[in-house]
């Protein structure tokens, strides 16, 4: 919970909430906002507003995922006492804050970002881009410093968001002739992206290659078996590769025995070991990792009073808080002749 006076740094990240989230996620940020939360001041934002963006013929799944992504959040053990959990939508400074920094940002520097660009490719919108969508890394600066966030635990895909969200923070700043706004560091884990089960691209819910956090047992076992290895390894006598192996990087990403996991590379490369040994420990490490995370979820899931209630605490401590930076920034800016 927030403090007064509190001067631990303010980490601010969140997710769209368009589906519940998965073991990329997982490795990607949630693991670093469970590990941060005791020595920071930590928001997490369910970005239902920003879901939107790509999202607007399907309110109710992003309404829907809301509670979905919020019990993910506390499934891994995000502890709503010390973190604070709020609703994008419900924060109207943002959306306020927004509008002022369209003014400092041109369409051409938004077509460039490279992120929206792998993204517009991906989602097939051609020339049919929803305005929303092109200028969410807009709405995006506004959330990281309407909280005055320094901190932003994310993937490697959204590093040019937050470049984005320091070029928008220095031309403000430069306007208004002192440090309103507050620069972000992204804080990205070294492991780098998780790539999908299939060997694909990211894990990713719409490609269909993901492993969701709340997966049964059963569905884990059907994903490992699935799983993309090296596809010139026919026989476990047969030298193997390591370098795009799913099963190995997931390995790297989750296996607690790291020396262990060199071990096995070693005779992989070397020949004689076959997948199915691979497969089987990777199997292990999953199951345990996920099984608690599923037995909290489900839990809680039992309770939607409790975690509305979490929401609406929480959205009202951001409220107060991203509104107090819109008020400095009107301030700032001149844009205060009824005060
Ligand atoms: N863009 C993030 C995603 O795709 C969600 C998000 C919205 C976010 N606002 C944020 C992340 C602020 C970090 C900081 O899931």
């Amino acid at each position: 919970m927030p403090v007064a006076n509190d001067k631990r740094p303010v980490i601010l990240t969140g997710d769209r909430t368009t589906g519940p989230l998965h073991l990329g996620h997982y490795a990607g940020s949630l693991k670093n906002r469970v590990r941060l939360q005791s020595t920071h001041q930590q928001f997490l934002l369910l970005a239902d507003a920003q879901a939107l963006t790509d999202n607007a013929r399907e309110p109710d799944r992003v309404r829907r995922n809301v509670l979905e992504v919020a019990l993910d959040y506390l499934a891994v053990g995000i502890d709503p006492t010390v973190t604070t959990i709020c609703v994008q939508s419900a924060l109207p400074a943002l959306a306020e804050l927004t509008l002022l920094y369209l003014n400092f940002v041109t369409v051409a520097r938004l077509e460039r970002n490279p992120t929206i660009k792998d993204e517009i490719q991906m989602r097939g919108f051609g020339r049919d881009i929803p305005a929303g969508f092109l200028c969410y890394p807009v709405a995006q600066a506004a959330d990281i410093t309407g909280f005055k966030a320094t901190i932003v635990p994310v993937g490697e895909d959204q590093a040019p968001l937050i470049e984005q969200t320091n070029e928008i923070v220095r031309r403000l700043n430069h306007q208004i002739g002192r440090d309103v706004l507050l620069e972000a560091r992204a804080l990205i884990p070294d492991i780098g992206r998780l790539p999908g089960v299939d060997g694909k691209s990211k894990m990713s819910k719409s490609q269909g290659n993901a492993i969701p956090l709340s997966a049964s047992s059963d569905q884990i076992r059907d994903a490992v078996r699935r799983m993309y290895t090296d596809p010139d390894h026919l026989r476990a006598a047969d030298p193997g590769k390591v370098e795009g192996n799913v099963v190995f990087t997931y390995l790297d990403a989750f296996d607690q025995d790291p020396l262990g996991v060199e071990d096995l590379k070693a005779r992989y490369r070397r020949g004689g070991l076959g997948d199915v040994v691979v497969k089987r420990r990777l199997e292990k490490v999953l199951q345990t990792l996920l099984a608690p995370i599923r037995e909290r979820r489900e839990r809680l899931s039992r309770d939607p009073g409790f975690i509305i209630e979490v929401l609406r605490k929480g959205t009202s401590e951001a409220r107060e808080r991203t509104q107090a930076t819109l008020d400095e920034l009107r301030g700032a800016l001149g844009l205060s002749v009824l005060q």
